[in-house]
């Protein structure tokens, strides 16, 4: 196998799908010290910083599209690590973080949080972003107590989860601050907060963006606001008023811009895996609560709803569709993503439609939840088994 001799004070790059082995030395992904001689993998699409503290030695392979690339220095801005430091002695923290879309918000979040529980301290990572989502389904929040440091904070799954409806706030606003408040509510019965490391959406660059941002904030009272760039307008005042501690701080030295299709690409892998061992069950449309993301639950306008989502489907993909869902299940082995919940009105997990028969009274569900299924909300997405996103429009554009 391949190794790298990783000098003191350099990092290593790695993007996946890649995986390493510490051999030898003292070597740290986003303040997760990096296990000796055990795998840590990389997946597709991602990439970790490994910076070393002593000479390293650093076993790696890598699959198709996966690399490393070594940088001088640590990409981990000094600023970064000072701040999370000073905040990780204290009591309590509740940190919240602004910045555009790749601009770190994520990788400065695991670092908190790997500081924060290196410090032996409670640490619960709240995901808010729907689009760009580490723990949960793309479309839902959620949040997960943290036990050990991670490399990278998808290792692991949500505890709790709240359904919003679509990859990105701006169409859904208030349905994601009301998820965020049910999520909120949720966590404090469940913990009493001690560390909360609460990631969040590129979101920002419009008025209506920060207000957005100010909603889930109220929600949260964060001690800290970390921006990632400078702040916005008002934001100082904001945060003066409510005794937030505001926080400037530079980009990461060193960033792999993603594509939207490298985006679209981490959300499939997303879906895939909330997806995956499910099976096709049959279910009486009577035996069901149905509702669209918008809060329609007439179950003739929730057909309605599905035969326009067909209509721009089949538009775009320059097909005729002639038997409904099932013949999109049969052609692309998708379906309508949909949130499903069980008799105590809990989110249970994702689900594709692939069958809606009014006359028949019958609807097809594609997921891996077993128990009764007392609720389903759809999306406005199509999605097959594979977590591939096929179409997708802003919910509201199925009404009209
Ligand atoms: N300190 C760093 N050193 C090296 N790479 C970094 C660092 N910070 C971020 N990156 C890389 O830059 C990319 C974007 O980072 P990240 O996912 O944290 O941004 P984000 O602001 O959360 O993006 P999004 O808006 O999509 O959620 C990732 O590939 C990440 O691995
Ligand atoms: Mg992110």
């Amino acid at each position: 196998m391949p190794f790298y001799d990783l000098k003191s004070g350099k990092t290593l790059i790695i993007n996946g799908p890649a995986s390493i082995k510490l051999l030898e030395g003292r070597a740290s992904i986003l303040g997760c010290p990096l296990p000796q001689k055990k795998q840590v993998v990389i997946k597709s699409w991602r990439s970790r910083p490994v910076y070393a503290y002593e000479d390293s030695k650093i076993e790696y392979t890598f699959g198709e599209g996966g690399s490393i690339e070594e940088v001088d220095g640590n990409t981990i801005p000094d600023e970064w690590l000072k701040t999370i430091q000073e905040i990780a002695e204290l009591d309590q923290s509740i940190l919240m973080f602004m910045g555009t879309s790749d601009s770190g918000k994520t990788s400065l979040a695991t670092l908190g949080a790997n500081i924060i529980v290196g410090m032996k301290k409670r640490c619960i990572f709240v995901d808010l972003d729907i689009g760009q989502s580490s723990i949960c389904p793309p479309t839902t929040i959620g949040y997960v107590y943290l036990k050990n440091p991670l490399p990278d904070i998808s290792y692991v799954r949500a505890e709790s989860i709240e359904a919003v409806g679509y990859t990105s706030p701006t169409h859904i606003m208030a349905r994601h601050v009301k998820a965020v408040e049910n999520l909120y509510n949720n966590l404090k019965e469940k913990y009493s907060v001690q560390n909360l490391v609460i990631d969040v959406d590129g979101w920002i660059n419009s008025e209506g963006a920060i207000h957005h941002k100010k909603e889930l904030m109220k929600i949260f009272n964060p001690t800290h606001l970390l921006i990632i760039g400078d702040a916005y307008p008002g934001l100082q005042e904001y945060c003066e008023e409510y005794s937030i501690g505001l926080r400037e701080l530079p980009p990461p030295i060193f960033v792999r811009k993603r594509s939207l299709e490298a985006r679209k690409k981490l959300r499939e892998m997303m879906y895939e895996r909330f997806l995956r061992k499910s099976v096709v069950r049959t279910i009486p449309v009577s035996w069901v609560e149905l509702e669209y993301i918008t809060g329609e639950n007439r179950v003739y306008k929730i057909s309605q709803i599905i035969n326009k989502l067909l209509v721009l489907f089949a538009e775009d993909k320059g097909i005729v569709i002639e038997e409904g869902l099932e013949e999109i299940y049969r052609i692309y082995g998708a379906g309508i993503l949909c949130h499903l919940y069980d008799v105590n009105y809990t989110f249970s997990g994702i689900g594709l439609l692939t069958m809606f028969n009014l006359k028949k009274n019958l609807l097809k569900i594609y997921t891996s939840f077993q128990a009764q299924i007392k609720r389903i909300v759809l999306s406005s997405l199509i999605v097959s088994v594979e977590g591939s996103e096929l179409f997708s429009t802003p919910p509201q554009a199925l009404e009209s």
